[in-house]
């Protein structure tokens, strides 16, 4: 610690509350409503949800702890980290730096969904994209993505949205906008899933989510599982060392952790029940995969009661969620720019900005003018996605784990965690280190080469 520069105080959240706001803000986000749901529909319904839930508690839990732990001890950005924890090799600082870079790329598609789904509060308010034929509601959604202008002025609009709220602090900013939120979010999550559990298809719809296929489990499945457990909890690249840093000294990490994962997963769990009901009431498939959320939700609740009013609601609800996330992305490349080369918050930000724009452009024109400019056989836009979560992300949480369980070393993790008046016993520590040793090492690496054919 001692070559920290410690110039001014650094801003920080202020309260435990605003803690578990922030920290879930960035957990509960588009992975929720947009993938959970439909790789659930896609890849075997209650299976899939075994094998994430697998993957979350023995990786991406762990992860989480680690990285909200260097983050608190470091309090540094989310490459600095590693050059403050570990000054003898600075080759660990490329970690935070991949982190930075699956930033950018997450942000670059994520900005473009979420521009679709603001999109989609007006257009649904003004009653344009309601039908309950999917063909008319399919055909929507066809002309908003191919619409080169729309795609990319929305993902603009997003952008400067969540650059604002940035440039106001970590706790006038991040912290006041997600605590405000977090509450209202759970409200809307709740009315439609109890209005989705009315209708006459909900046994069909629940049984879909809780009865396991595990014929549709193969390796690319799990790995695909386990990236969508390292999305929701925000790790791998660095958003929860960032965060962590603006932990207070006494805050139990481990506890935040699992409370964070829980209601994240309430989220998913609920988000599944008030889809699923909805899907099988009206006669459509589970299956419909990304677009379930922009054609199929329109379609199915445009045949209910009231229907127009929940599906707007649903989007203010995507629109919500996808804002805390996007902000600790944001955060990152921020935070990294602010503390590394001295640059205002309002400057890192509005370059960071900049640059994502023209990035992102890449992806929101993925459906129109560069529709055919594929690499690997992909899009840019899935590209980004698949990148992220099947390599960037569990790599980088196999490297923190390793950093955190054999380099910074078991003595340094107690003296970090102790911190918290609660863990003094030790036990859970003890539980931790094994995990972040051992178990969520090997089967990381397990299903990252069984995942992408290596073994
Ligand atoms: N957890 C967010 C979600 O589920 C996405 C995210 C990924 C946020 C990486 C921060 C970092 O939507």
């Amino acid at each position: 610690m001692q070559n920290v520069k410690v110039t001014k105080a650094r801003d920080s959240f202020t309260s435990g509350l605003g803690v578990i706001a922030a920290t879930l803000g960035s957990a509960v986000g588009l992975g929720n409503i947009w993938k959970f749901p439909a790789l659930t529909g896609l890849n075997g319904g209650a299976a899939f949800i075994i094998v994430y839930l697998l993957s979350t508690l023995m990786a991406g839990l762990v992860v989480m702890v680690a990285e909200l732990t260097l983050g608190r001890r470091s309090k540094s950005d989310a490459l600095t980290t590693f050059k403050v924890l570990h000054p003898k090799n600075e080759s660990w600082a490329l970690i935070g730096a991949a982190g930075v870079l699956s930033a950018f790329l997450i942000l670059a598609f994520y900005t473009e969904v979420a521009g679709w789904v603001f999109a989609y509060i007006f257009k649904a308010a003004s009653g344009s994209i309601l039908s309950a034929d999917p063909k008319v509601t399919s055909a929507g959604f066809e002309k908003l993505i191919t619409d080169p202008v729309q795609s990319v002025l929305w993902q603009c609009l997003v952008l400067v949205f969540v650059g604002a709220i940035i440039i106001a602090g970590v706790s006038k900013g991040i912290e006041k906008t997600t605590k405000r939120l977090m509450p209202v979010l759970f409200l809307i999550l709740v009315m439609i899933g109890v209005r989705s559990l009315m209708l006459p298809g909900a046994a069909a719809g629940l049984e879909f989510l809780f009865r396991p296929d595990f014929s549709k489990v193969t390796g690319a499945v799990v790995l695909t599982a386990m990236g969508l457990a390292f999305f929701k909890l925000s790790v791998g690249m660095g958003t929860m060392i960032t965060y962590g840093s603006y932990f207070r000294d006494d805050q139990n990490i481990p506890m935040t952790a699992l409370r964070v994962m829980l209601a994240d997963l309430t989220v998913s769990i609920l988000a599944g029940i008030a889809i699923f009901p909805a899907v099988f009431t009206y006669g459509f498939k589970p299956e419909a995969g990304p677009s379930l959320l922009f054609i199929t939700i329109p379609a199915v609740f445009s045949q209910m009661p009231f229907g127009n009013v929940f599906v707007v609601l649903f989007f203010v609800l995507g629109a919500i969620a996808a804002t805390g996330a996007m902000l600790s992305i944001l955060e990152v490349p921020v935070a990294y720019l602010h503390q590394r080369f001295g640059m205002s918050r309002f400057n890192s930000t509005v370059l960071t900005v900049v640059l994502l724009a023209l990035i992102g452009s890449t992806a929101a024109l993925s459906n129109s003018t560069l529709a055919n400019f594929k690499l690997f056989g992909m899009t840019m836009f899935d590209l980004y996605d698949f990148v992220t979560s099947n390599f960037l992300m569990p790599v980088g949480g196999l490297f923190i784990c390793l950093f955190v369980g054999w380099v910074w070393g078991e003595e340094k993790v107690r003296a970090a965690l102790s911190n918290d008046g609660q863990l003094r016993n030790g036990a859970i520590i003890s539980i931790f280190l094994f995990l972040v040793k051992y178990v969520a090492p090997v089967t990381i690496t397990v299903i990252l080469l069984r995942g992408l054919k290596v073994i």
